[in-house]
């Protein structure tokens, strides 16, 4: 959104996947040093977020939201706990009356922020806090609505003067999954879809619980949504939960670096294995990711079971990805003017292993089923279609 401090896709920890209600100063505590003593804080990632059920099921007498007894300490104590170890403060809140477990019946109390917003967006920003996820949890409400009850937040964020991105999620007991509203002017960053489960894919289903081929279908058409303090959410990493393998895992989070998605790992960082750990501190993936032209990958062929991925990079080059979702090895084949590159040698950085090799144009790869690989093409010169195609979804909006 206009203002937006994500020039690039936020990168952090979010409590809600591995977690859920049961989150406490002690977790949130734990969270932060993981984040640093892992090596993902040096990678890159920034924000640790408290999702649902942080909150006093009750407002004080003034109105003010508090954090609950499992944050004895308060949450501005938290916030500065998350600042001394270098990183940033992300906090969850919803602009209708209650939370998602507040209105399915695990949390008590009404606490949502409807008719608090502005009291709301300063106690946050007194807290010190970063960023904002902003949870729509309710079955009612128009389109209309919606961009309006955001837009309130939106302005009562910016009119604090604290920087905090603001992540929104429009789809939480609201069935309009997938449809293509842009809400670029609303929000620096938008859930595309219902949930994201530790499911591989679940049929054809397009809502929840939907796995990672389910929302890459639902998010991947939307691809000219993104950039530069606008992207387009595909929802947090379940890279390192128990349902995915460690293939499914690396295809995950290869293909959300290629949406420029936000990458806000949901696994528990305290104790993740060091396979795990490696894939999140993948450093050319994060790059990819990172890349400050912002462009959104796009699906530049489906052939059923096998896609190709493109995503153009501010040196000219383009991230290229070769998916297999079929459940047996297969050769995945493109070629570099299919990535949007013209010229007649080029060299493929492989993004997960760093290794090299030359091409006059074919890329090809024996890839393992649910599985991806994924290069760095460089050495060409962008196709003009591809180039003017990209300037033109950037520069309206930034
Ligand atoms: C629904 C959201 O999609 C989840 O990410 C999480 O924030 C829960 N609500 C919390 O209740």
């Amino acid at each position: 959104a206009p203002g937006s401090p994500a020039l690039t896709p936020p990168l952090g920890w979010n409590s809600w996947n591995s977690f859920g209600c049961n989150v406490s100063e002690a977790t949130i505590h734990q969270a932060a040093d993981a984040m640093a003593s892992s090596g993902m804080r040096d990678a890159g990632y920034q924000y640790i977020v408290v999702d649902d059920c942080w909150f006093d099921p009750q407002r004080d007498a003034q109105g003010n939201l508090r954090g609950s007894s499992k944050f004895p300490s308060g949450m501005k104590a938290l916030g500065d706990y998350i600042h001394a170890r270098g990183l940033k403060f992300g906090i969850y809140q919803v602009p209708t009356d209650r939370t998602c477990a507040q209105r399915g019946g695990t949390y008590p109390g009404s606490t949502g922020s409807q008719g608090h917003e502005t009291q709301d967006a300063r106690t946050f920003a007194s807290w010190g806090v970063d960023y904002l996820k902003y949870d729509w949890c309710s079955p009612a409400g128009t389109r209309d609505e919606q961009v309006t009850r955001f837009g309130l937040m939106r302005d009562a964020l910016r009119a604090t003067g604290r920087p905090i991105v603001y992540s929104i999620n429009p789809n939480s007991y609201h069935a309009i999954t997938g449809d293509k509203y842009d809400w670029g002017q609303v929000a620096d960053l938008w859930r595309t879809t219902e949930d994201l489960l530790d499911i591989w894919q679940n049929g054809n289903t397009n809502s929840y619980p939907m796995g990672v081929g389910n929302v890459l279908d639902v998010t991947a058409p939307l691809a000219a949504q993104a950039g530069p303090g606008h992207w387009n959410d595909p929802d947090m990493l379940v890279v390192g939960r128990p349902g995915l393998s460690l293939t499914e895992s690396r295809t995950h989070f290869t293909l959300w670096a290629l949406l420029a998605a936000p990458l806000m790992a949901g696994n528990d960082i305290r104790t993740m294995s060091t396979d795990i750990s490696a894939i999140l501190r993948n450093p050319r993936l994060l790059a990819v990711d990172q890349d400050r032209l912002g462009a959104g990958g796009r699906r530049v062929r489906d052939d059923g079971d096998v896609e190709i991925f493109a995503k153009p990079l501010s040196d000219g080059s383009v991230a290229v990805g070769l998916l297999n979702r079929g459940g047996a090895t297969a050769t995945v084949s493109t070629t570099a003017a299919q990535a949007g590159l013209s010229g007649s040698s080029f060299t493929l950085t492989d993004l997960w292993t760093g290794g090299t090799a030359t091409t006059s144009g074919a890329i090809s790869a024996s890839v393992p089923a649910h599985g991806i690989a994924a290069y760095r093409v460089s050495g060409g010169s962008p196709l003009a279609a591809t180039t003017s195609r990209f300037r033109d979804t950037g520069s309206g909006r930034c």
